[in-house]
């Protein structure tokens, strides 16, 4: 019998609720398929600054460090939100990413037919988008030196941060977004600034060098702005997407919403070597929080890609996507996806749904 372990951080807001239906899916999928799943609970985000006075205790960090995968929740909440940036949840997430090394964040946004509806996009904008959002995680603006607050020659308060790329950042994303086009419809759209940052001149200059190893990709470059624009005009005309740190996490976002909700995307963050760190591209929801109204269906599908490109379990990935398109068939919505004729659930409910789902599946092993 395969036996991985499991990190398990649950973090804040919505997260507990949504990781702890998660946990329950992603168990059964796996013993269906002849996997024991150790799980291993540890905090991160608020609910670690609030126990142990740190967003990422080094405990948390070495045990992710030593597990096969990692599966977060969210983190982040008004409580710490005016935290100086050492003590706030979201420098523990970073810090967690950084640790990992899971320099290549994979974003999919796939409209599903059965939520076409529930998309702001007209059904034939919507229909049948499937789109790979190749992200930069560990670089950029988030990690740029020099950072900080301080005076100018005024003597007026200011902010300042820095977009910085090295060429070896850029080839790495660009080999894994090259790679993940080419099992895909063979299409590569970087997106970058390059008309205004020095940081994107580099970027495209990478990237484009990086292209004469895949003849078989098209790659094609746009600027974030018109990409913003384009994204909602006719997303149907991209297949992956690769580009910054900041840049792909509000095009993953923007992207989200065409495919019906931010409840609805996973993501998969890999690095070298080492374990990948999964989540949901949503965050802890606070105006939700505590309500059992939270869509899980994100996070789900954040084990399905645990599975499918952390342990290399395929079918056990493909268990978990089934149930969550069957228990979407059956009708079952929460309320960021509900529309009218469907069945408004909760949280639980829909992880209970998805279970049944797993449970009634034809066994593969
Ligand atoms: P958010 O993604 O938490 O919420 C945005 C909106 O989407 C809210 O109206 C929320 O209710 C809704 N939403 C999000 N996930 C949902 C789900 N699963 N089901 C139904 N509705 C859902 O973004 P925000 O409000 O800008 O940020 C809230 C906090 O989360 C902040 O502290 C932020 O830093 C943090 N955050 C964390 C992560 C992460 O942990 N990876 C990601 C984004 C934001
Ligand atoms: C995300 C989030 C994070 C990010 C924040 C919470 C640091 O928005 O995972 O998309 O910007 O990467
Ligand atoms: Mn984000």
């Amino acid at each position: 019998k395969k036996r991985y372990s499991v990190t398990l951080l649950p973090g804040d807001g919505i997260g507990p609720e949504v990781i702890s239906v998660a946990k329950d899916v992603l168990s059964l999928a796996a013993s269906l398929e002849g996997i024991a799943l150790q799980f291993e609970e540890m905090r991160v985000g608020g609910a670690a600054i609030d126990a142990d006075g740190v967003p990422l205790p080094e405990e948390t960090l070495s045990v992710a460090r030593q597990s096969d995968a990692v599966l977060l929740g969210a983190i982040g909440g008004y409580k710490w939100d005016s935290n100086v940036r050492e003590l706030k949840p979201e420098t523990g997430l970073l810090k967690l990413r950084a640790g990992l090394g899971v320099f290549a964040n994979l974003r999919p946004a796939t409209v599903l037919p059965q939520l076409v509806d529930s998309s702001t996009l007209k059904r034939e904008v919507a229909e049948g988008v499937d789109i790979m959002v190749v992200r930069e995680l560990t670089g950029g603006i988030y990690f740029g030196n020099p950072r900080g607050f301080g005076k100018n020659d005024n003597g007026e308060d200011i902010g300042f941060n820095t977009e910085v790329y090295a060429a070896s950042e850029i080839d790495r994303i660009a080999h894994i977004a090259f790679e993940t086009a080419r099992k895909r419809r063979g299409r590569l759209c970087s997106v970058d600034k390059a008309n205004v940052l020095e940081a994107s001149v580099l970027w495209r200059k990478r990237v484009t060098n990086v292209a004469s190893e895949y003849p078989d990709v098209q790659l094609s470059h746009m600027y974030i702005d018109n990409a913003a624009m384009q994204l909602v005009r006719d997303p149907k005309q991209f297949d992956t997407i690769v580009t910054n740190n900041i840049f792909g996490d509000i095009l993953s976002d923007e992207a989200s919403m065409i495919t019906g909700s931010i409840g609805m995307l996973p993501s998969a963050s890999l690095g070298e070597s080492g374990p990948g760190l999964f989540e949901p591209i949503h965050g802890s929801a606070p105006d939700i929080a505590g309500q059992d109204k939270a869509n899980p269906l994100a996070t789900v599908l954040s084990a399905a890609m645990l599975l499918r490109y952390g342990l290399g379990e395929e079918n056990a990935a493909k268990r978990i996507e089934n149930a969550v398109l069957e228990t979407l068939d059956k009708g079952f919505r929460t309320g960021d996806i509900f529309s009218t004729g469907k069945v408004l659930v909760g949280c639980r409910r829909m992880g209970e749904e998805v279970l049944k789902s797993v449970d009634s599946q034809i066994p593969t092993t």
